[in-house]
C-alpha cells in the first residue's frame, strides 16, 4: 500500500525512455454522462442578469461587499436566498457545454472548465433545502439539459456537515441552521480519466477538479454569495450519503453555503425531512471498465484528515530565502484594454496551442495583470498551496528567465537566466509548440514535506489548488485576447531538472500561455 502522495507522484512519474506505448481502447470508452434514470427532473432556467465583472476585478473582491458578510447568524432569520435561477446561473458558470466536436468514435462536449484530454471525469450535486420552485432534495446536475435531477427528497444536510465538521462537536442549533445551508459537491469518477491516463489518472483528476471548483469560486463571488470551500470531510461518509461505489466515483471537493441574515427571505420548511438513505444510484460506467487498484490506493492514503500544520518540518526553509533581487507586483498594473468580461472568457475559453512568441511580445504589465490572479490570498482556503515558477521571453521590459513567485511578499526574483522554453518543451513531453509560448508557469511541492507538516491528505489540496491556479490563468488569458493550454504530460524529473528544482521539489503542473496565431 502507497502512504501519501509523494510516494504515488514517483510512482506515476513518466521517464523518457521508459514509458510504455498506451493505445486507447474504443470498445471500454467511458461514458460521458452519468446517467439517472426515472428521477424528477426539473429544468433551469435560461440565466437571465450574468454578471458583468472582470475576473481581475472579482479575484481581488473579498466578501466585505457580499450579502452575507460577518453576519453572525440569527436562526430565527437565517436565509440563503437562492433561487432556482441562482441554481441555474452558478451551475452554468461552473460547467456548461461551449462547443461540440464530432468524430468517428462519437463526439466530444467542450465545457468553460479544462479537462485533460477533453474527458470530463466531473459530476455535480447539490444538496437544496427547498423554495417555492425546487423542492427539498439532493439534486445532480445535467448540464446538457440543463436540469437538476432530484436524486433523493433529503436534502442530506445533517449527514454532510457532519462529515464537514468531524473535528468539530457541532450542537443540534448548529445541525438545524447547517441543515438550511446548501451544499455543493464535486465528484470524478475514475475510469473516465483512467481509460487514456491509467495509474496517473488521480492527478489529473485533482486538476481538473480544481479547474471546475474555481469556475464555482468565482460564480459564487460574481453572486456574491458567502461560502465555504470543504476539502477536508469524512470521505466515506460523504460517499455514501450520494449512494456511491468508492471504488468508481469519489466525491473531491464542496463547497458549504454561509447563512445570511434574511431580508426577504423565503419559507423554508419548518420540519426537516427524516434522515432516510433514499438516495437513487446512477449508473457512472460502461459494465467493461478496467480497474486501476493504485488510483484507489491514493485515495485512501489521502482520506486521513488534514494536520493544522504546525509540525516541524525537516526543509523548513522557505525556497524563496535562497534569493535576494525580488521585483514587486503593483496591485493594480497600468495595463492594456482588458478586452473580455468573466462570463465573456469562461464561454469562450479553449486551450489555444498556436502560439507566436516571435510575432508579437506581451508588455510586463500584462504579465503583472496575470501575476495578480495567483496571489494566494484570494484562494479562500488555509492549508498547502503550490510553489509557482515561471520562464518568461520576450516580455518587453523583463529579461528572459525562469523566476520564482512568492505570492504572500508579492514579488518575484530570477531562478536562473538561463532556462529555455525549448528545454521545457523538451521535459514536456516533447510538446514542441509549448516552447513558442511567451510565458510557462510550473507549479510545484515539495510533497513530502507537505505530508510531514499537513498529512497525506495534502496532496489533494496541492493538486488541487494547482488545478484552480490554471483555470484562473485560462479565464485571465482569454479575457486578454491570448491563448493558454495547460500540460499534465511531461518528464517529471527532467522538467524539475530544467527548471533548476531543488531534488526535494516535484513539478504538478505546467500551464503555457501568450500571443497566439488567429485571434
Ligand atoms: C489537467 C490537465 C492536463 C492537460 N494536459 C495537456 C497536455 O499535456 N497537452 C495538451 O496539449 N493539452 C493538455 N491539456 C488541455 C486539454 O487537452 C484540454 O483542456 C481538453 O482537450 C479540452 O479542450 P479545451 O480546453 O479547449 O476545452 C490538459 C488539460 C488539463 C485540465
Amino acid at each position: 500500500m502507497i502512504a501519501d502522495g509523494s510516494q504515488y507522484h514517483w510512482l506515476t512519474a513518466y521517464t523518457r525512455g521508459r514509458m510504455s506505448g498506451h493505445q486507447l481502447d474504443w470498445a471500454k470508452q467511458p461514458a460521458f454522462f452519468k446517467d439517472y434514470q426515472n428521477v424528477p427532473s426539473f429544468t433551469l432556467p435560461r440565466p437571465e442578469n450574468l454578471p458583468q465583472d472582470s475576473l481581475f476585478e472579482l479575484v481581488k473582491k473579498d466578501f466585505s461587499t457580499s450579502k452575507n458578510a460577518n453576519s453572525s447568524p440569527n436562526l430565527d432569520s437565517v436565509s440563503y436566498n437562492l433561487s432556482l435561477s441562482d441554481l441555474a446561473s452558478l451551475f452554468i458558470l461552473t460547467s456548461a457545454p461551449t462547443a461540440k466536436s464530432t468524430f468517428s468514435q462519437g463526439e466530444i462536449w467542450y465545457r468553460s472548465n479544462a479537462s485533460a484530454g477533453a474527458l470530463h471525469p466531473l459530476e455535480f450535486y447539490v444538496s437544496f433545502p427547498g423554495d417555492a420552485d425546487l423542492p427539498p432534495g439532493l439534486y445532480h446536475y445535467d448540464l446538457l439539459k440543463p436540469a437538476l435531477n432530484r436524486i433523493s427528497r433529503n436534502p442530506s444536510s445533517t449527514v454532510f456537515n457532519t462529515a464537514f465538521d468531524r473535528s468539530i462537536s457541532a450542537t443540534s442549533a448548529d445541525l438545524k441552521k447547517d441543515n438550511l445551508a446548501p451544499v455543493l459537491l464535486i465528484s470524478a469518477i475514475f475510469f473516465r480519466t483512467a481509460w487514456k491516463y491509467r495509474e496517473r489518472a488521480y492527478r489529473y483528476l485533482l486538476l481538473d477538479c480544481g479547474h471546475a471548483l474555481e469556475n464555482m469560486v468565482l460564480a459564487l463571488r460574481s453572486m456574491q454569495i458567502d461560502f465555504e470551500i470543504v476539502l477536508d470531510f469524512s470521505d466515506s461518509c460523504v460517499n455514501q450519503s450520494l449512494n456511491f461505489d468508492d471504488q468508481h466515483e469519489v466525491c473531491l471537493a464542496a463547497l458549504r453555503l454561509r447563512p445570511f441574515a434574511a431580508d426577504n427571505s423565503r419559507k423554508f420548511p419548518d420540519e426537516l425531512p427524516a434522515a432516510e438513505t433514499d438516495v437513487i444510484s446512477g449508473i457512472p460506467h460502461a459494465d467493461n471498465f478496467v480497474a486501476y487498484p493504485l488510483l484507489n490506493e491514493i485515495h485512501q492514503a489521502t482520506s486521513v484528515p488534514l494536520l493544522n500544520g504546525s509540525a516541524e518540518n525537516k526543509h523548513s526553509v522557505p525556497l524563496s530565502r535562497k534569493f535576494s533581487d525580488w521585483h514587486d507586483i503593483p496591485c493594480d498594473p497600468a495595463t492594456t484594454t482588458i478586452f473580455l468580461s468573466y462570463v465573456e472568457s469562461l464561454s469562450r475559453r479553449r486551450s489555444r496551442r498556436n502560439f507566436t512568441a516571435n510575432a508579437s511580445s506581451l508588455k510586463v504589465e500584462t504579465l503583472y495583470l496575470l501575476l495578480n490572479l495567483l496571489l494566494q490570498k484570494n484562494l479562500s482556503i488555509s492549508g498547502p498551496q503550490p510553489e509557482i515558477a515561471f520562464c518568461a521571453t520576450g516580455i518587453e521590459g523583463l529579461n528572459d528567465g525562469l523566476y520564482l513567485l512568492d505570492c504572500s511578499r508579492r514579488c518575484f526574483a530570477l531562478l536562473d537566466s538561463d532556462t529555455s522554453p525549448s528545454a521545457l518543451a523538451a521535459a514536456a513531453l516533447d510538446q514542441r509548440w509549448l516552447a513558442q509560448a511567451a510565458l510557462q508557469f510550473i507549479f510545484f511541492a515539495d510533497l513530502e514535506s507537505a505530508a510531514e507538516k499537513y498529512g497525506p491528505r495534502s496532496y489533494r489540496y496541492l493538486n488541487l489548488a494547482a488545478g484552480r491556479l490554471g483555470q484562473r490563468l485560462y479565464l485571465g488569458v482569454t479575457a486578454l485576447n491570448l491563448g493558454c493550454c495547460a500540460v499534465g504530460a511531461f518528464y517529471d524529473r527532467e522538467l524539475a531538472a530544467r527548471c533548476s528544482l531543488p531534488e526535494n521539489y516535484d513539478p504538478l503542473y505546467l500551464v503555457a500561455l501568450g500571443p497566439v496565431a488567429g485571434k
